[in-house]
């Protein structure tokens, strides 16, 4: 079981060697794209496993080499909800874990100039929502994005939704859960600052630009 500290309701900042080690790893500039991707992938599985524990769950027969036996099989729909495009690099990490997920990809990008969503992509349907969202994320910095992915799921119908994101700033924790107050947060960390571009300090960067290899020079 991971360490949790709680900063706040509904934000649950997972505390472990392994979280430190890689995201350590994830911070440093000079980690090359095949490397980060592995690590965000890291990464995502424990925030996952955390975020997933109270999952329900329903009894099932199951007949061993020996004997029959009772074990517990998922009960409920589950959707992966990445943000293009750093959210597509812990989408196979987490359907690794589980495979009987759906993937419901939603487009946004922060327009340089206003630091505000912009939607480009999005397969919602109108009905049949999935009992519980995991949208994935590896930066939280204004909760720009986060929010209209929210409103999204809400508008969908979603009823539970979980954000799995990988470094946090407070500032934007603090406006999803202005906006969202029943949603749950899990991060690996939260960092303190925000600068003037809106980039997350000290942060690692643009997690999108360096998964997809495409900083620019
Ligand atoms: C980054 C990040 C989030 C968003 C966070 O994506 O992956 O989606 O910014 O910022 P916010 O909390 O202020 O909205 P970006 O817009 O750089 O797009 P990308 O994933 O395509 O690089």
């Amino acid at each position: 079981m991971t360490q949790v500290t709680a900063r706040s309701a509904g934000v649950r900042a997972v505390a472990h060697p392994l979280i430190e080690h890689h995201l350590t790893r994830l911070r440093d500039v000079a980690t090359p794209p095949h490397e980060f991707r592995e690590l965000v992938g890291r990464l995502a599985v424990l925030l996952a496993f955390e975020a997933t524990q109270d999952l329900k769950t329903h009894p099932v027969e199951v007949q061993t080499p020996l004997t029959t036996t009772v074990g517990n099989v998922l009960s409920q729909r589950i959707g992966l909800v990445p943000i293009l495009r750093a959210g597509l690099g812990m989408v196979d990490p987490v359907l690794n874990l589980i495979p009987t997920a759906e993937v419901w990809h939603l487009g946004l990008y922060r327009d340089e100039a206003t630091a505000r969503p912009v939607e480009y992509y999005s397969k919602l349907p109108a009905t049949r929502p999935v009992d519980v969202a995991l949208v994935l994320d590896p930066m939280l910095a204004t909760g720009g994005s986060a929010v209209a992915a929210l409103a999204a799921l809400r508008q969908w119908g979603v009823r539970e939704v979980k954000l799995l994101t990988i470094i946090a700033a407070q500032a934007g924790i603090t406006e999803v859960q202005e906006r969202f107050p029943d949603a749950q947060i899990h991060v690996c960390a939260i960092d303190p600052l925000l600068n003037d571009h809106k980039f997350i300090v000290p942060g690692l960067g643009d997690a999108g630009d360096r998964t997809f290899n495409t900083i620019p020079s």
